[in-house]
């Protein structure tokens, strides 16, 4: 049932998508639907040119002949397409569980628009809910989370902030060969402040808050696909 709503929110998205552009593909398995359902276009002719959000993303991609580029050779993207973690009644977003938030971030940014396609179960009044992931350098991993921890605290964190393991125990390492801490909130109040404080400590290198970003989403509920727009 999800698998379907989620493929009925990606849909929607590709009814935005018009020949010649150039977008963003992002991860996840709300965004993997909207890939394979462009891959049908493009096998059919359509011609787009696209940045993927993750090595995952690319691999898929290339497997059903989508042309891709960079963002050093295209200076701008017409729309970005992706999942999210939490969608707030302004549209801002955590974003980030499946690891490839930097990415996501630069190429969101680099995009006249970013769509995001979504189950209702995204759909939360405060952030918070979800662990917020943030992805750190492997330098000074202690130091950094010592300062994170402190910075999650004062912004009200009531769970731990926990280092991103695998199935297997190892550490999780980001795209970009980084790490990932995720912290334990329950209710973010301030986003605005505790980003720009997360920002701040050294050995950060983004988190998945994504604010003021994204101006339209697509949800999709059994009783159809609602367009938000912020
Ligand atoms: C990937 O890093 C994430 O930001 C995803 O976009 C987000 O976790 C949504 O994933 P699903 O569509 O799998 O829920």
């Amino acid at each position: 049932m999800s698998e379907e709503l989620k493929r009925q929110a990606a849909a929607m998205a590709l009814t935005q998508v018009q020949s010649g552009m150039q977008l963003g593909l992002g991860t996840g398995s709300t965004a993997r639907h909207f890939v394979d359902l462009l891959g049908e276009k493009v096998a059919a002719g359509f011609e787009c040119i696209c940045v993927p959000t993750s090595e995952a993303t690319a691999r898929q991609a290339e497997s059903l002949n989508i042309p891709l580029s960079d963002l050093d050779t295209l200076d701008r993207l017409d729309i970005t397409i992706d999942g999210a973690d939490e969608i707030d009644p302004q549209l801002n977003l955590i974003k980030g569980a499946g690891g490839a938030l930097l990415r996501e971030k630069i190429v969101a940014a680099a995009s006249d628009l970013m769509i995001v396609i979504a189950d209702s179960s995204k759909l939360v009044e405060t952030l918070g809910r979800f662990p917020l992931p943030i992805e750190v350098n492997r330098f000074g991993l202690g130091a950094t989370r010592r300062t994170v921890e402190a910075v999650c605290r004062a912004h009200g964190c009531a769970g731990e902030v926990r280092l991103r393991t695998t199935a297997t125990g190892e550490s999780y390492v980001t795209d970009g060969d980084h790490l990932i801490l995720d912290a334990f909130f329950g209710r973010i109040s301030q986003p605005e402040a505790l980003s720009a404080d997360l920002l701040d400590i050294a050995g950060v290198v983004q988190h998945g808050l994504f604010l003021n970003m994204c101006k339209k989403a697509y949800v999709a509920a059994p009783d159809g696909v609602r367009t938000l727009s912020s």
